[in-house]
């Protein structure tokens, strides 16, 4: 269905994730049918631009980053209506100007006062700019007219800074106008473990303690950090990663089933969830955790030099590119299963998966197989590059004599669909635009994040007061991560999946 009419005014529009996803994404709206027919794009940053030249760099930018061959039709509807505005909220009277644009574009448009606003500004953009939206009248709904505004990562650095940040949001916004956005609920592998659990019978009635051994969340990266030393120095793979992505995860695989499959029941499950994770004291936290950087190496062919060689990144830097963590979520169904998380950069293989792993037979009646050497029962939930699903069990191999070997039965999204392929941001704005927040996080949730990774980051910083970090390890570009990180779960008798 297409949505209502709206205008879209894009806060950043001269930056990378403008050119880069934005712009391919609403084109592959435009191309599904699934814009709106009355669609206005407003750009809005910094410097000073043309009506003309934005349109040009956009279409330049479709060009570059399109996922889908264009056509002429398509690209001409998105940039039908295109402007630019020039606009700080620094500077007096530039969003009074900016509002009189709006307006303007609405009347001839006739987007009917429909407004999202697209916050791809860095952080310290979001509260002064949506202030200034307040300031401006610009944010207020009506009956008739629907407001909303997209707020990009990082939401905050830490717990208190999210907290301020929702606060200064919610003094000019209700909640339900606060799209925070998080990029892997636009994963189609990462919806999907929804459906997993939730539309087959077969899966939830193991979901639990008396079941499930285990959970292993991966996300690996082979990319350094390059040119974003600024950034990454002054974040880490803690922040960059886990209270928003890898968190996503956690939430969708923990979560109780909520009752109805709307927005309000889906977030309410995901944040309880969230505010389960035990609170560590920071020797706990200490103890269940690992932090790495990376030294030179290879990855993939490449010769990457080691992190603090970096450009922007300090040479004594104790900020970690990898990190891997040991968390309980207490409640009645997971008392007693650890959640294993990794993340980190520079590693040897890109991979993102959820690893559940069940608990094995009672006792084994094959002689020759004892049960420590079955086969382990996993279900995997591939979600990038791999988009799968694996169960991994035990078969006999064939021959006289009773061999047990490990199988594996693989479903792979792309033999049984055939979709072309996406930024990963059509659904969201696409929910945006149709006013659906499921896929978006809702205030608490990204403060229990928050609060669940707090206790690692005040232990870290403890540690770096009294010793500069020593407990900071370190592993080669191009490997699995630190030895460290495999005695986190080894200590446990269990096992990372292998990377490599
Ligand atoms: C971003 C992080 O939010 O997510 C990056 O800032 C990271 O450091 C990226 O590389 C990972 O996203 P994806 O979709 O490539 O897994």
């Amino acid at each position: 269905a297409h949505p209502d009419p709206c205008c879209f005014v894009i806060f950043g529009a001269s930056g990378d994730l403008t050119r880069r996803l934005l712009l391919p994404a609403l084109y592959n709206l435009a191309a599904s049918d699934l814009m709106p027919e009355r669609f206005a794009l407003v750009g809005v940053a910094r410097g000073e631009d043309t009506d003309d030249s934005f349109r040009a760099r956009l279409e330049e930018a479709l060009r570059e980053f399109s996922t889908r061959p264009l056509t002429r039709k398509t690209v001409a509807r998105i940039l039908k209506n295109v402007s630019y505005v020039q606009a700080d909220p620094e500077q007096e009277g530039s969003f009074e100007r900016l509002k009189a644009h709006i307006e303007k574009v609405e009347t001839d448009v006739g987007t009917g006062g429909n407004r999202i606003f697209y916050l791809a500004t860095p952080p310290s953009g979001f509260a002064p700019i949506v202030t200034a939206l307040g300031q401006a009248g610009l944010v207020k709904q009506s009956r008739d007219a629907w407001r909303r505004v997209i707020v990009e990562k990082p939401f905050g650095t830490d717990l208190e800074s999210a907290r301020k940040l929702n606060e200064s949001l919610l003094e000019i916004l209700q909640e339900d106008q606060i799209f925070r956005m998080d990029h892997y609920l636009g994963k189609e592998t990462v919806q999907n473990i929804m459906i997993l659990r939730f539309a087959n019978g077969l899966f939830e009635p193991l979901w639990n303690r008396n079941h499930i051994d285990h959970v292993q969340i991966t996300v690996a990266e082979t990319v350094d950090v390059g040119r974003r030393g600024k950034f990454y120095d002054a974040t880490g793979a803690l922040r960059d990663m886990v209270p928003n992505h890898m968190f996503q995860l956690l939430s969708l695989v923990a979560m109780e089933a909520p009752a109805r499959f709307d927005a309000p029941a889906v977030r309410a499950a995901k944040a309880e969830v969230l505010q389960a994770i035990s609170q560590y004291t920071p020797a706990e936290a200490m103890k269940n955790s690992v932090r790495a950087a990376y030294e030179g190496g290879v990855v993939r062919g490449q010769k990457v030099t080691a992190y603090r060689e970096t450009p922007d990144v300090l040479a004594d830097s104790a900020t970690e590119t990898y990190v891997a963590l040991k968390l309980m979520v207490d409640t009645w169904r997971w008392a007693g299963v650890p959640f294993y998380l990794r993340t980190g950069k520079a590693l040897g293989a890109r991979k993102s998966e959820v690893a559940i792993k069940f608990k094995e037979a009672p006792f084994s009646m094959f002689r020759n197989t004892p049960v420590d050497r079955l086969a382990q029962n996993f279900l995997v939930l591939g979600i990038q590059p791999d988009e799968t699903i694996k169960l991994h069990f035990n078969a006999k191999a064939p021959g006289p004599e009773l061999e047990i070997g490990g199988v594996d039965m693989t479903f792979r999204y792309d033999d049984f669909f055939d979709a072309a392929p996406t930024t990963g941001y059509e659904t969201l704005i696409y929910d945006c635009m149709a006013g659906d927040g499921m896929l978006f996080q809702r205030a608490d949730a990204v403060e229990a994040g928050w609060a669940a990774v707090e206790p690692f980051q005040k232990a870290w910083a403890k540690a770096n007061d009294r010793d500069g970090g020593k407990d900071l390890a370190t592993y080669p570009a191009g490997t699995d991560g630190p030895e460290e990180a495999d005695k986190l779960i080894s200590r446990d008798g269990r096992a990372w999946r292998p990377l490599l």
